[in-house]
Parts: C-alpha cells; sequence; structure tokens
C-alpha cells in the first residue's frame, strides 16, 4: 500500500511504472479524486444531444451525471443525484424529456438543474429555499463536437487543456467527407483489469501485428496491407502535451483533405461506389470512401476518450481492477444518399471492434493477462521504453519516435505523474 500522494507519483519513472498501478486500490481511489475529478472529462458527443430535452446519462469518474441539452439549447452536466436523499434521477442511457423527477419523493429538476417542485410543500415551509437546492453543475465545455465536463471549477479552460491535441481533432472529424459526423451507435463491456491498461493500448502499435493476426488474415489484401505499418518509417507518435498523443498508423490518411488522386479506392468497396455513383458525383464518391476506415490514426487524449481512427473508446473506472468501455460507431450526418456509407462503416466496425469481431476480443484477452500477471512482483515495474533512444522532437516540438514505440504511454504516465503528485 501506498503511504501518501508522494509515494503514488514516485511509482512512475520516464520509462518504467510499477507494476501496482494495475492492482491497488489504495492508488485506485486516488485516481478518481485527483485525476477523474480533476480534468476534463469526455461525457459525450454533440450528436448524442441534438436538441432541446435531449439527454444522456454517464459518469464522471464513479460519479453519476446527466447530459442534458436544455430549453435554450445550452449543454449542462448535472450530477444525477437529488438534492433530497439522494436518490438518482435518471437510469435511462438517453432520451427526450421537459426535466427530471425524482422516482422517491418526486421532487422535480428542469433541463437547467433547477428545483421545480416539492410535493406536499407544507413541511418545508421556512425550511427550504428552492433556489438553492438545484442539482450540481459541472461546468461543461465543447470542442469539434466533443463535450466534456469537470468537478474543477479552477481547471484551465477546455481548448488549453486539449493544445496541440485540437488540430488532430479537426483532422479526425474530415472523416464525414464534408458532412458532420454522428454517433450511429455504440456497445459496451466491460473487462477484468485496470483502466490505464486500456489508455495505453489505444496508443500501442506494437500489439497490432501480434494480437491482431487473426484478423489481419479475416481481411481483404489491401485492408491488410495498408495496416502493415511495423516497417513504415513514416508511422509516428507523437506526444502531444498534457497526457495526449497521436498514434499514426496509416499516414497519408491523417489529413484526409490531402488526397493527390493517385491511391485507388479499395476493391472492397466497388459495391458502395456505385449505388453512392448513382446520386453523388465522383469527387464526393471518393471523399467518402477513402474515409470508410476512418483517419489513420489514434488520439489519445488523458484520461478517458480516444479517437480511434473510425470510432471513439471511452473507458470509465470501476474498481482498480474492473472498467467499463464504450465503443462509439460514429459516420457522416449527411443526406440519405450517404445511409449506404454508414451501413458498411458499421460492418467495418463489427468486423474489428464487435463483440464477435476479429479485434476487440483479442485485445480484451490481452488486458486480462496484464491484469493478471500484474498480481505477481506488485513492483517489478511495467516497462515502457520501447524506442525511448530514437524519440526525437517533430518540426511541432512534439516528443516523436515510431508507431511502434511506447511515447503515447509516455505521455500518459508523465501526465498521470503531475496530477497524482499534486496536492
Ligand atoms: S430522494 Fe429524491 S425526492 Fe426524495
Ligand atoms: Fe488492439
Amino acid at each position: 500500500m501506498t503511504d501518501n500522494t508522494t509515494a503514488a507519483a514516485d511509482l512512475v519513472a520516464g520509462d518504467r511504472v510499477a507494476g501496482r498501478l494495475y492492482t491497488d486500490p489504495e492508488i485506485f481511489e486516488q485516481e478518481l479524486t485527483k485525476i477523474f475529478e480533476r480534468t476534463w472529462v469526455w461525457v459525450a458527443h454533440e450528436s448524442e444531444l441534438p436538441g432541446p430535452g435531449t439527454f444522456k446519462s454517464t459518469y464522471v469518474g464513479k460519479q453519476p451525471v446527466i447530459v442534458t441539452r436544455d430549453r435554450k439549447g445550452e449543454l449542462r452536466t448535472l450530477l444525477n443525484r437529488c438534492r433530497h436523499r439522494g436518490a438518482s434521477l435518471c437510469e435511462k442511457p438517453s432520451g427526450k424529456a421537459n426535466g427530471f423527477t425524482c422516482p422517491y419523493h418526486a421532487w422535480s429538476y428542469g433541463l437547467n438543474g433547477q428545483l421545480r417542485g416539492i410535493p406536499y410543500p407544507d413541511g418545508y415551509e421556512g425550511v427550504v429555499d428552492k433556489s438553492e437546492l438545484s442539482l450540481k453543475k459541472l461546468r461543461t465545455e465543447t470542442y469539434g463536437g466533443l463535450v466534456f465536463a469537470t468537478f474543477n471549477e479552477d481547471a484551465e479552460p477546455l481548448e488549453e487543456f486539449l493544445g496541440d491535441a485540437r488540430q488532430w481533432i479537426d483532422l479526425f472529424m474530415k472523416q464525414g467527407g464534408g458532412y458532420p459526423i454522428k454517433v450511429l451507435g455504440k456497445h459496451q463491456f466491460k473487462f477484468r483489469g485496470n483502466w490505464k491498461i486500456q489508455l495505453e493500448n489505444t496508443t500501442d502499435g506494437y500489439h497490432f501485428p501480434i494480437v491482431h493476426r487473426s484478423w489481419m488474415a479475416s481481411v481483404d489484401a489491401e485492408t491488410a496491407d495498408m495496416m502493415s505499418f511495423m516497417n513504415d518509417p513514416a508511422a509516428i507518435t507523437h506526444d502531444l502535451g498534457n497526457g495526449h498523443s497521436v498514434m499514426q498508423m496509416v499516414p497519408e490518411h491523417s489529413d484526409l483533405d490531402a488526397d493527390d488522386g493517385s491511391e485507388p479506392l479499395q476493391g472492397r468497396f466497388d459495391d458502395l461506389v456505385a449505388e453512392l455513383s448513382k446520386t453523388l458525383d465522383e469527387a464526393q464518391v471518393r471523399k467518402l470512401v477513402r474515409a470508410m476506415h476512418g483517419t489513420g490514426f489514434n488520439l489519445n487524449l488523458f484520461p478517458n476518450v480516444s479517437m480511434s481512427s473510425a470510432f471513439f473508446r471511452v473507458l470509465r473506472p470501476i474498481a482498480a481492477d474492473e472498467t467499463y468501455i464504450e465503443h462509439v460507431a460514429i459516420g457522416p450526418d449527411g443526406p440519405p444518399e450517404v445511409d449506404a456509407v454508414n451501413r458498411e462503416r458499421l460492418r467495418i466496425h463489427e468486423h474489428f471492434q464487435g463483440p464477435f469481431g476479429f479485434g476487440t476480443p483479442d485485445d480484451a484477452e490481452g488486458w486480462d493477462r496484464v491484469q493478471r500477471g500484474a498480481q505477481g512482483a506488485p513492483d517489478m515495474p511495467i516497462m515502457v521504453n520501447r524506442g525511448i533512444g530514437r524519440e526525437k522532437a517533430s518540426s511541432q516540438g512534439w516528443p516523436t519516435a515510431h508507431v511502434t514505440d511506447e511515447t503515447g504511454m509516455r505521455a500518459a504516465y508523465g501526465k498521470w505523474k503531475e496530477m497524482m503528485g499534486d496536492d
């Protein structure tokens, strides 16, 4: 067990972290207060809250919240906890409502969190002032359609926290092929392991050809070729600061607008191209089809969300050895003609990320195995030193190494150490 916060921060060095970072319940409790309740946490994509009255229930760390769009269209994040005796107000994952009424004694709240009504109010005369009993509000800010919330009134503005990651968010959103991005659907699962194992995985290019051999064998040759980045020197990972990093697996797809027309569209999309070409012009079809696998990179935002090629991967810590994950499929929010694009995008998503897919189940086995193994010799280090000897500053000043290197993990653990060492 750790005695104090300094001790926890000391368990991270530049090139290694102690195995107990995955297993120690006391460290886990500190992470909830020092990280998840202090920094910006991803809560939604704006398309999940399309109009006034729409809401989504989720969590910031372990605290339940409701993200709402109020009558004026403003996004709010409210603690999902009644001000009377603490019952959760909303158990629906998403929906549309005029407000929230507590199931216990029916105190009712507006979409902006204001307490509107108390049944049988005579017992409260001179006792409560309704204006003082609004739902607790979290700061809520957005960038590029991504909605983040924080409990920390003193946190820097979201844009400052995202910093250089913003330009990669902008690039990521280009996969709409000229249309905005919307959420197509999501699936959820838990794994028996620590949240940081998952945070690492989205910036782990090294495991790809090993763990995803069965996926590579299951796809067409053009897709397998596209994802054979092990020996591509142009495939690199940048540390973007503040714990964020970007791992470029298919650098020629990092900026989908940079297209000289020389790359052939994949043969697997021939039927899709034929269908889209009935109503859309050639340039538009090319834009949409070239973006079918998303952007060529995983953008890892500390601490809980990754923009992973063509989907969002969101993590929620449950316990030191348990993590909840959402895989959120996305696609262009366009006219009915692009429905065919989104149908195909969902099939691609299922093929890798789905519960019966060829990708994520193999990843999850690896994560479970790390948790199991890390229970042995808790102070034996986990190594995150791959590529440290060849890391160089990019022209933008970002520490950069090959896509298979552990630069992104070092970025995340650097931020972890900074936040865990803060009082
Ligand atoms: S706990 Fe919500 S009204 Fe009583
Ligand atoms: Fe993987």
